[in-house]
């Protein structure tokens, strides 16, 4: 089994998304022959102006394709991936709120989604074995730490069992389940990521860290769950990526690899520096209901990823600063991001929590 390296053709599935934007930037930015296809369904989360920067630069653009199609189509999946050397799988529904509001979307992309992936990779290994192309392809499955379930002490390492407990967290489990069960029996060329908490530019204003700048940049209420202290491992967007493009070049058939953070926070201490970054006060911050089954703690050994060479870039306190300046200086996207059923979404989410709310107690 060959890695894809320099000059490969790469079939990114989900790539007009928060992190497989940053993704393809960033691989075709290396200018070395790599050619990219991004097969993306453009729900609300994807974003063509995501991916503004590609096609505005010749040379990038020359080497980048954009095919609007669901993976969980054969007919739409089939003939790309007979013309790449390697999937990488960022497709996927991605916010947990939504996953608890409806699960069902999360289980068509991913679990029926990667089963599709799966079979049109199995024809093109068996391609590869009868010598009707080059070499079989590689899928890189991008998984979430959220598989492990809440990790109240220590550390998830790979070979740990996976617990999931959001339907998000459960369709995630299942899709990996599939991709390993491709590898054991049908001997398909895999590699799969566990990523942990990713902020930066592009991020879908609905998750915690967009979703508080926003509403903090408007002067909104900024709806915190439970007692937050609820802890989370950030990374940088740009060090998510890069583990993945490393990972996809390097890592071993059939294994998978925590992609660890920089940064283990509560919550509060997260708002806390994300208003003084802001220069807003802590009366905006609002506690409400807490979301069902809420995980308390996501923490991951990294070592795996270590061993195989990676190592993260972007120091929290930098990247958080650069994230909150990307927001003020680009209204525009996050405000057009905001549109579809956001507030439709926004109202079944939070006006019954804001409605019931209390003051946060800022010394918890
Ligand atoms: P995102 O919601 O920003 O992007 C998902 C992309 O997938 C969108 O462009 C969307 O249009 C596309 N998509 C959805 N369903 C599709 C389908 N059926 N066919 C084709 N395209 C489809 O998500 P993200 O935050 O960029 O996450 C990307 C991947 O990384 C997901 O698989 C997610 O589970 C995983 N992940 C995310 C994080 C995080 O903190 N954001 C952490 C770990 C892992
Ligand atoms: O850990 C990786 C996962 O991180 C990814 O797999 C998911 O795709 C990604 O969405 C993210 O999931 P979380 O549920 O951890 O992220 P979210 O931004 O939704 O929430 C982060 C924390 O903030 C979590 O403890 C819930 C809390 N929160 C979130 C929102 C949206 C609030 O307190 N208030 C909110 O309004």
């Amino acid at each position: 089994m060959t890695a894809p390296g320099p000059g490969a053709h790469l079939l990114v599935a989900g790539g007009a998304g928060f992190i497989g934007s940053c993704f393809v930037r960033d691989v075709l930015g290396r200018r070395d022959g790599t050619r990219v296809t991004v097969l993306d369904k453009l729900t609300y989360a994807g974003n063509r102006a995501n991916l503004g920067e590609v096609e505005a630069d010749a040379g990038m653009a020359a080497r980048f394709a954009f095919v609007r199609g669901d993976i969980a189509d054969p007919a739409a999946v089939a003939p790309l991936a007979a013309a790449a050397d390697a999937v990488v799988n960022f497709a996927a529904e991605s916010h947990v709120d939504r996953s608890i509001l409806e699960p069902a979307a999360f289980l068509r992309t991913g679990v029926d989604g990667v089963h599709v992936l799966l079979e049109a990779l199995r024809v093109e290994t068996d391609r590869a074995r009868r010598g009707e192309r080059a070499a079989p392809p590689r899928l890189l499955q991008v998984s979430t730490d959220e598989v492990y379930g809440s990790i109240d002490e220590g550390r998830a390492v790979e070979s740990d069992p996976l617990a999931p407990r959001s339907p998000y967290a459960a369709a995630k489990a299942a899709g990996e389940l599939l991709v390993r069960a491709y590898h054991v029996t049908y001997g398909l060329d895999v590699v799969v990521t566990r990523g942990s908490n990713t902020y930066g530019p592009f991020h879908h204003p609905e998750k915690l860290i967009p979703l508080f700048v926003t509403n903090a940049l408007d002067d909104l209420p900024l709806p915190l769950y439970g007692d937050g202290l609820q802890r989370r491992d950030w990374l940088h967007v740009a060090d998510h990526a890069g583990a993945i493009a490393h990972v996809l070049a390097h890592g071993a058939a059939g294994e998978a690899y925590n992609v660890p953070g920089s940064a283990e926070l509560t919550n509060r201490d997260l708002v806390e520096r994300l208003l003084a970054l802001l220069d807003k006060p802590w009366s905006l911050v609002r506690s409400v209901a807490d979301r069902p089954g809420h995980d308390r703690r996501y923490a991951m050994d990294g070592r795996r990823l270590a061993e195989l060479g990676w190592a993260n870039r972007v120091g929290f306190d930098e990247g958080l600063a650069q994230t909150v300046a990307w927001y003020r200086d680009h209204e525009s996207w996050w405000r057009a991001a905001r549109g579809g059923d956001w507030d439709a979404y926004y109202a079944r989410q939070y006006a019954a929590r804001l409605a019931t709310s209390a003051a946060a107690d800022p010394t918890r």
